[in-house]
């Protein structure tokens, strides 16, 4: 099992500071893969259940899978929609659904901001068998992370928190062209059609979702402790204070292989 940076106090920022999916996204899925009320969607690596809950009202059923059990936790406290179960497993595990399928088939794997942390090509091939005709992957990213956006605000997020974590920022988490091109190969060489569209929307941020945001980010052990978030909100706040009310230009990629 994999998954133990979202564990603990991690998994509150996530539920509480992490944006969920505008209705285009569930659109634009429910499009590529013709989904329907008689469909089962495995939501895989569903965290708190951003994207879960987009699909929940479009298709007969959602599977929502994570390895860590703190993710499914808030995700239950959150509140389920009724066609919504949440399953404690990894991408290595998808293969064992089949019993529980029977001789149903899925409408689609969704993994969302997740990818990088799993075995993108054997989870591509695994995968396949379980889908029905027309259904499909879809690797989704929800934006880039808020300290490597393409913003003044940003860059100055970037210093204080490579200061803190005495190291410079470079990871992606899979929303880089590098990565997309690396995951649109390998469901091409799986044997998927593949497409690809973007999602656009301007949201306003304050300092307490971007702190929020920031530490949903880290690890449990990352994390500043208690008695020093303040001093660390505070340093956030000074350095973006020059830059007036905080806008977030959100990019959701969604890649889709078509089987
Ligand atoms: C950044 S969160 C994404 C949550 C949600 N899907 C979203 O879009 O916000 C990544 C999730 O992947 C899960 N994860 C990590 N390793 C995994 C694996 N090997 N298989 C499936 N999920 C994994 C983590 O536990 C975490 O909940």
């Amino acid at each position: 099992m994999t998954g133990s940076a979202f564990g603990g106090e991690v998994s509150e920022f996530y539920q509480r500071f992490r944006r969920g999916y505008p209705a285009a996204v569930g659109d634009a899925l429910t499009a590529a893969f013709t989904l329907t009320r008689d469909d089962v969607v495995l939501d895989l690596g569903c965290g708190t259940g951003q994207l879960t809950r987009v699909l929940a009202p479009r298709v007969g059923a959602v599977l929502g899978m994570d390895p860590e059990p703190a993710m499914l936790d808030q995700a239950r406290k959150a509140g389920s929609p009724p066609n919504v179960s949440w399953l404690l497993g990894a991408d290595s595990d998808v293969g064992a659904l089949t019993p529980a399928l029977g001789p149903r088939r899925l409408g689609a794997v969704t993994v969302a901001q997740a990818l990088h942390w799993m075995d993108h090509a054997t989870l591509f091939a695994a995968a396949r068998p379980l889908l029905r005709p027309r259904g499909g992957v879809a690797v989704v990213t929800n934006g880039e992370p808020l300290w490597l956006q393409d913003a003044a605000w940003s860059a100055a997020l970037r210093e204080v928190v490579s200061s803190y974590l005495g190291t410079p920022l470079h990871r992606t988490c899979g929303t880089d062209e590098t990565s997309q091109s690396r995951y649109a190969d390998a469901l091409s060489s799986a044997g998927y059609s593949v497409d690809s569209l973007v999602v656009s929307y301007d949201a306003p941020l304050n300092v307490e979702e971007i702190v929020g945001g920031v530490f949903s980010a880290m690890s449990p052990a990352q994390l500043p402790a208690i008695e020093a978030r303040t001093a660390f909100t505070q340093r956030v706040r000074e350095a973006l204070s020059p830059f007036g009310p905080l806008r977030e230009q959100v990019r959701v990629r969604v890649l889709t292989g078509t089987r």
